[in-house]
């Protein structure tokens, strides 16, 4: 599969961002927490050097628990403040905004030094489509300040949003970057559902994703919740969708395209249980896969 996806609004977006970092002190980075490097942009980044960056593992409830502590520790022994979340719930907010004011003291005291009192702290938050940004600046906003919505691709203009006296954050529309160097990267990002529809094939991309499951050693909920397993082929899988869920075309046969989808809209949901795509760390690091993530 190649996929290959970066439409011109997210041109337009990341110059409007290499602008306006210039006005934040900090820059709140939101991954997926089922796969945290993947699900990294090398272009925020770049954008963020010299800023202080926490990583928010947005949609932690959807991953495994042991994975994402590694991918915590992996993270903090790096230097960036790092946060599992599920942005849906207010339970984990004040974690959160305690690790934003820890981010934002130096800051603080660098202003009072300077005699400037009550500025507040501005921070950006960034990240790839469908990470959860908007539903997190919900959440943290308290009431429904930013649009929200599964449409990778729909563009929204940049917004401040004060959350308090010392703290406004500025949302940001999700962007990826031009190139997916690494193809697995690609197919990541397809199957998390950051990438429009239309550019994968459904059955391709359905049938990658139960190699990977696979792979990665996590096919189980896969074949409890169709009743399947190892020896079955992916096309032989869709079928068994097809049939389970009544998808048939005319004449009978079974319709891919759509077991296609219902397998991605299930596992995105985490109806095939908690996976995490990507593993923590010394491995990784060792084989030279991890990119250079240096806090600055
Ligand atoms: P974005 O701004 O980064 O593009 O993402 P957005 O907040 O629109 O969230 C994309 C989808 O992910 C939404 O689902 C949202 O509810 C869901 N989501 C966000 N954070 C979490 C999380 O921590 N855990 C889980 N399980 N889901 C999360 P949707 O189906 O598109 O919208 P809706 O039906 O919830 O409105």
């Amino acid at each position: 599969m190649n996929i290959q996806w970066y439409p011109g609004h997210m041109t337009k977006a990341k110059r409007a961002m290499q602008e306006d970092v210039k006005a934040v002190d900090l820059i709140i980075e939101i991954v997926d927490a089922r796969a945290p490097l993947a699900t990294r942009n090398p272009d925020i980044e770049a954008l963020g050097k010299g800023k202080f960056r926490i990583i928010v593992m947005n949609k932690a409830d959807l991953a495994e628990e042991a994975a994402s502590r590694d991918w915590e520790k992996w993270f903090t022994s790096r230097g960036f403040g790092c946060f599992l979340m599920d942005a849906r719930s207010r339970k984990n907010l004040k974690g959160l905004m305690n690790l934003i004011e820890k981010a934002c003291a130096e800051k603080r005291e660098r202003d009072r030094k300077r005699g400037i009192l009550n500025r507040p702290v501005r921070a950006m938050v960034a990240g790839i489509p469908n990470v959860g940004k908007s539903t997190l600046i919900n959440t943290i906003a308290g009431k429904s300040t930013a649009k929200t919505g599964n449409k990778p691709g729909v563009t929204k203009g940049n917004q401040w949003i004060r959350l308090n006296k010392s703290v406004e954050l500025l949302d940001t529309p999700g962007i990826l970057w031009p190139k997916f160097e690494d193809q697995r990267i690609g197919e990541i990002i397809a199957f998390l559902g950051s990438l429009n529809e239309m550019i994968v094939e459904p059955t391709e991309l359905a049938s990658e994703l139960i190699r990977t499951l696979r792979r990665e050693h996590c096919a189980g909920g896969l074949y409890e919740r169709f009743g399947c397993g190892d020896d079955d082929a992916a096309p032989d899988i869709l079928k068994m969708i097809a049939e389970k869920r009544g998808c048939l075309l005319g004449g009978g046969a079974p319709d891919y395209d759509k077991a296609a989808g219902i397998l991605m809209n299930e596992f995105r949901a985490g109806m095939l249980g908690r996976i995490s795509l990507e593993k923590a760390p010394e491995e990784q690091a060792e084989a030279g896969m991890a990119p250079e993530v240096e806090q600055k």
